[in-house]
């Protein structure tokens, strides 16, 4: 078996800015308690001619760029995403021709908010099999096309971006890379965080579009109570599975949904603020953007050196739940 390693990271974000003052124009709400309730501040917003695939391509091509690697040399574009440019085809196939990775097979992961370290772990495996040497693994979401602008406990919550990871080989003998993982699904929550029509259950039709059911629709106190703990039991499972503790720990890479949900698995694991990774002030929740645009922040800020032991972390719609330490470098 082969180690795997992060060798690169990219990210992007559209140009366009919604504040919360922006957004008590648009519904009933305010900064302060956006701020209080959330720690967002602001989020990006795609424009009307950007969809998944531009974002995730930027992202992508930054992440080859500082690897200094060519498209071409991909094996496999892992594209994880709840809002495709379209239902078929993937995404990935999208970024695929774009790119020019004309070697690489690929596919999109739905997985929400989880769905980035859903397929991190997958590019761990496929390269630990000695079958793949560089997979990509984006994670990309246009959450403003499915929010409802008039649903004011949805639409502050978040923001348009995508991230991306370049996995390969370590080199033998350093002891660096992927570590364990610990994912999970619990379907009992499938209806507390959806988008109900637009599938074969509810296919679209004049009644659905009338019916606002092409929105993200959600009970934010039950997803919230989940998240709170699902968050720290797979932080702690995946820690003592692996033979550490929270001291262990060098950074903490969070989802980005809540600023409360953060900071109480911070104080479970005993992270103090510096290493623990917030930027959803700016941000907002872009779905599986989040991890790797956090990511690129740490890198950016010279918060990761090599060697660090680092616990990524996230809960999403599903309910998708993981936790994935690595060693960086
Ligand atoms: C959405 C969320 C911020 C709401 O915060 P909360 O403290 O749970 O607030 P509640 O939903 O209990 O609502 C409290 C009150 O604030 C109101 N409220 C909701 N959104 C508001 C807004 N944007 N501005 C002002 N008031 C708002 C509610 O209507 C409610 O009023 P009421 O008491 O008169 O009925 C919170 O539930 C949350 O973050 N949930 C998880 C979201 C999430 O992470 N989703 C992605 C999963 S990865």
């Amino acid at each position: 078996m082969r180690r795997a390693r992060i060798s690169s990271v990219g990210g992007y974000v559209p140009p366009g800015v919604l504040t919360n003052d922006d957004l008590s124009k648009m519904v009933e709400t305010n900064d302060k308690w956006i701020v209080e309730r959330t720690g967002i501040r602001e989020r990006h917003i795609a424009d009307a001619h950007t969809a998944t695939s531009d974002m995730a391509i930027l992202a992508a091509q930054e992440a080859l760029e500082r690897r200094g690697i060519a498209a071409n040399e991909i094996d496999a574009i892992i594209l994880c995403t709840v809002t495709p440019d379209m239902q078929f085809p993937a995404t990935a196939c999208l970024v695929q021709e774009r790119l020019g990775a004309t070697k690489a097979w690929g596919f999109d992961l739905s997985a929400a908010c989880s769905g980035f370290l859903y397929g991190l772990t997958t590019a761990a495996h496929l390269v630990a099999a000695g079958t793949h040497r560089y997979v990509l693994v984006v994670g990309a979401d246009t959450m403003s096309r499915i929010l409802d602008y008039q649903d004011r406990a949805t639409c502050i919550l978040f923001g348009d971006g995508a991230g991306a990871f370049l996995v390969e080989p370590a080199n033998e003998g350093e002891d660096i890379g992927f570590i364990g993982h610990l994912n999970q699904i619990d379907g009992s929550g499938a209806e507390s965080l959806c988008m109900p029509a637009g599938g074969s259950r509810l296919p679209s039709s004049a009644d659905t579009v009338a019916n606002r059911l092409h929105y993200v629709k959600q009970e934010g106190n039950q997803v919230f109570k989940f998240a709170v703990r699902k968050m720290q039991e797979v932080c702690e499972e995946v820690l003592v599975r692996n033979g550490f503790s929270g001291s262990d720990v060098k950074l903490l890479i969070p989802h980005q949904a809540n600023r409360r949900i953060i900071m109480a698995t911070a104080e479970r694991l005993g992270l103090p603020l510096e290493q623990v990774i917030i930027n959803l002030d700016k941000y907002g929740n872009t779905t599986a953007a989040t991890i790797p645009l956090a990511t690129r922040d740490a890198v950016c800020s010279g918060k990761l050196e090599k060697g660090d032991l680092v616990l990524f972390a996230a809960v999403g719609a599903g309910y998708t739940a993981g936790a994935v330490l690595w060693r960086w470098g």
